[in-house]
């Protein structure tokens, strides 16, 4: 072993964080790690460090002076006011050309702070999405680096050796500058709302309208996982759905609260779709379904008091309803037809989303390379990201992913099973916010019509808001009330000459 000081170090040892760093190290790159509490660090260079290039500091400084300049630096600590913490501290000790990587869920507008009173002192600030979860971290994660390019390329020989590898190559790509890496981080995590909402949605219709039990549904994700649905989550939810609770003996998830918690990037999203109008609302309705599930006593208060529909029978008309004649396996394949189109439409509002972001903050996104790196490591990986992936390579200039030929007729070929779904889930007074969510954003694309006029008319009635004409140009106004209403809408320009 050389004497030479390594120049990674990271800061922060909770389980995402001790992980990275083993994926690191294991990868060839030696490393000093810190974390505020030094019995952590000892117990961790004792334990799962044990053996391998990971050295530790007790101190800041002595951490610091253990690195070789430029040194790069990862920060693997809670999101919000602990990482604005650490650099306070970590900061001032640090030279001109030094690198920072924030590889946490940091909201993208703080990433951009932090970048811009960084480079006043000559430190590269990189925001980097780090998806995958505790094995991601240790085995190969999903990684979304941001900020300047010039640092990207000094960390990308261990990004990219660290980084899930998939047939399309290691998940890692120079997302842009700013804080863009925790943007498109911020997206992946409201895909994985929505997806995560959309399969629950899914064994609701099984549970309450089947009547399926956790273990029988767990197979029917397990067989789909086989199929067009192929993902992680889905893989995730069999493993659930068999999981037996030891203590019971009864499946884990029936004894689990119904009460989805959440820690922000999902809520964040819905705030730049608004910010941005480029509208997500299969995330919206994940979110939402998320705040609602968590309202227990409430909902308890209203079972008793609001009346649901009559179920029109019980597991058979169910069947029926979804597949029609072709029995058990027709209501299973318009289920899964159900889930794969409200992904697709999901996945459609997720990229604009991007799209309409890169256009805004002038961050130039390769759609296509960053459904590239979700193809491993993250949560959302999915073989559906292969094809979104070549959609945007096809055509970087996709208004809408839904417009692409394959999808639009991967989406033609499953809507029946979304609206046959919704029928069902209606008739048994199953809430389904996501899948209607999706479906609607397919039906309200497809539109050359909606009734937004009325909605204009109103304005104009009683706010003078005006409205465009289908007939003509000019921005009209009409004088709704009394007997001086001309005959004829009255553009505003005119108006204002009165
Ligand atoms: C990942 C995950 C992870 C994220 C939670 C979302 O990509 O590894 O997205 O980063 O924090 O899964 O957490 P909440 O559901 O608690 O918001």
């Amino acid at each position: 072993m050389s004497d030479a000081k390594p120049h990674v170090g990271l800061i922060g040892l909770a389980v995402m964080g001790e992980n990275l760093a083993l994926n690191i190290a294991r990868n060839g790159f030696p490393l000093v790690v810190y974390n505020r509490t030094t019995l952590r660090t000892e117990e961790y260079l004792a334990g799962p460090a044990a053996n391998t290039s990971i050295t530790g500091a007790a101190t800041l400084p002595e951490f610091v002076a253990a690195l070789e300049p430029p040194r790069q630096i990862i920060l693997m600590v809670k999101a919000g006011v602990p990482v604005d913490a650490v650099l306070t501290e970590l900061v001032p000790l640090l030279d001109p050309g030094d690198i920072v990587v924030d590889g946490g869920n940091s909201y993208f507008r703080d990433t951009e702070r932090r970048e811009a009173e960084l480079a006043r002192q000559g430190i590269r600030y990189v925001g980097m999405g780090v998806s995958g979860g505790e094995l991601g971290a240790l085995w190969g994660p999903s990684l979304m680096p941001g900020g300047p390019r010039e640092a990207y390329d000094v960390l990308e020989p261990m990004l990219m050796a660290i980084a899930a590898k998939t047939r399309y190559g290691p998940c890692v790509t120079y997302i842009g500058p700013g804080g863009s890496g925790h943007y498109v981080k911020m997206i992946h995590n409201g895909i994985e709302y929505g997806d995560m909402q959309l399969i629950a949605e899914t064994y609701d219709i099984m549970r309450t309208a089947l009547g399926m039990s956790a273990p029988e549904i767990a197979e029917v994700f397990a067989r789909w996982n086989g199929g067009k649905l192929a993902s992680y989550l889905i893989e995730v939810t069999a493993e659930v759905l068999r999981f037996v609770d030891e203590e019971t003996g009864r499946p884990i998830v029936d004894v689990i609260l119904d009460a989805a918690e959440q820690k922000g990037t999902g809520r964040w999203t819905i705030e730049s779709a608004m910010e941005l109008s480029s509208p997500v609302p299969t995330i919206d309705a994940a979110v939402t379904a998320r705040n609602l599930s968590g309202l227990r006593a409430l909902r308890v208060e209203a079972s008793e008091v609001l009346i649901g529909p009559t179920p029109p029978g019980g597991a058979d008309e169910a069947r029926a309803m979804l597949g029609g004649d072709s029995g058990a396996d027709g209501a299973f394949a318009a289920l899964e037809s159900s889930l794969y189109f409200s992904k697709v439409s999901s996945y459609a509002q997720g990229m604009s989303l991007l799209a309409a972001a890169s256009i805004t903050y002038d961050w130039k996104l390769n759609l296509s390379e960053i459904a590239r790196i979700w193809t491993g490591g993250c949560i959302i990986r999915a073989d559906f990201l292969a094809d979104i992936m070549r959609a945007y390579r096809d055509n970087p200039k996709l208004t809408n992913l839904l417009l692409d030929a394959d999808i639009a007729r991967q989406s033609d070929e499953t809507v029946g099973g979304a609206r046959r779904s919704i029928v069902a889930a209606r008739s048994w007074g199953i809430p389904v916010p996501g899948t209607s969510s999706a479906l609607d954003y397919f039906d309200t694309l497809r539109q050359i019509s909606l009734p937004a006029n009325l909605v204009q008319a109103q304005r104009d009635y009683f706010g003078a808001h005006t409205y465009l004409r289908t007939d003509r140009d000019g921005i009209f106004h009409t004088l709704w009330h009394g007997a001086e209403q001309p005959a004829e809408p009255v553009p505003v320009q005119e108006l204002a000459d009165v």
